[in-house]
């Protein structure tokens, strides 16, 4: 898409990191030029997979200047929304699946004066964004079944990103379009040209056999 939508933006996710050094390698994608922090907080019932909570949140807080976004793939995101924030969580992402009240999750995180987005499943249309859209400062297409790094990438979710690029263009412009999952210097130039402008990327940037910033660097060559 031709659309300005300013330089693509590299949100690595810590899920994929060495949790023994997590601290540096932190700090090794912020030197190499991350926008901000991915972290996936998962609770073996949204999804089927445990992660990390807002301690971890709180311990990168003290390491790194990046923003620090949370991917909320938890059942009940109301409950936790200040513990996340107090923990220093600059956006919060909750998903629109098994949420009743997605409007009155997302007011609560702009009242808390915090960044908010909405997050939508493989299976899901980009038509449900619709009306909650012009509340939110960014869109997160999953490209990959929520709950495990690692995976590859759904190709089927290509003309969703488009989708929701337009609706944007339409309804919200300056809103993100971020992706998540199986996120490599193969797929990144497809969500890119497809109107993706913030990429994450677990395996591919703290995983892929070279160092963090050499992952990066690749990355980057590949939407350039
Ligand atoms: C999946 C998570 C992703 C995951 C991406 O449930 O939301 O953020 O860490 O990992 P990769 O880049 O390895 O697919
Ligand atoms: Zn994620």
């Amino acid at each position: 898409m031709d659309m300005d939508q300013g330089p693509v933006k590299l949100a690595p996710s810590i899920l994929a990191a060495d949790f023994a050094r997590l601290g540096e390698q932190v700090a090794e994608a912020e030197q190499a030029g991350a926008d901000r922090i991915h972290v996936d907080v998962m609770d073996g019932h949204f999804v089927p997979n445990l992660s990390m909570g807002a301690v971890v949140v709180q311990a990168l807080r003290r390491v790194t200047r990046l923003p620090l976004e949370t991917h909320l793939m938890i059942s009940a995101p109301d409950f936790f929304l200040e513990e996340f924030i107090e923990a220093g969580a600059d956006s919060l992402l909750v998903h629109w699946e098994g949420n009743n009240n997605l409007h009155r999750t997302v007011h609560r995180v702009k009242a808390l004066g915090k960044r908010v987005g909405v997050v939508i499943n493989p299976a899901t249309p980009a038509a449900v964004l619709e009306e909650i859209l012009q509340d939110v400062e960014q869109v997160l297409v999953m490209t990959v079944n929520p709950g495990f790094g690692h995976q590859h990438f759904l190709h089927t979710t290509l003309p969703k990103v488009r989708r929701v690029r337009q609706m944007i263009e339409r309804v919200k412009p300056g809103c993100d379009l971020e992706v998540d999952g199986g996120i490599d210097a193969t797929t990144a130039p497809l969500v890119v040209a497809a109107g993706a402008n913030v990429l994450v990327a677990g395996t591919a940037i703290f995983d892929d056999g070279h160092d963090i910033p050499a992952a990066m660097q690749r990355l980057r060559v590949a939407i350039s």
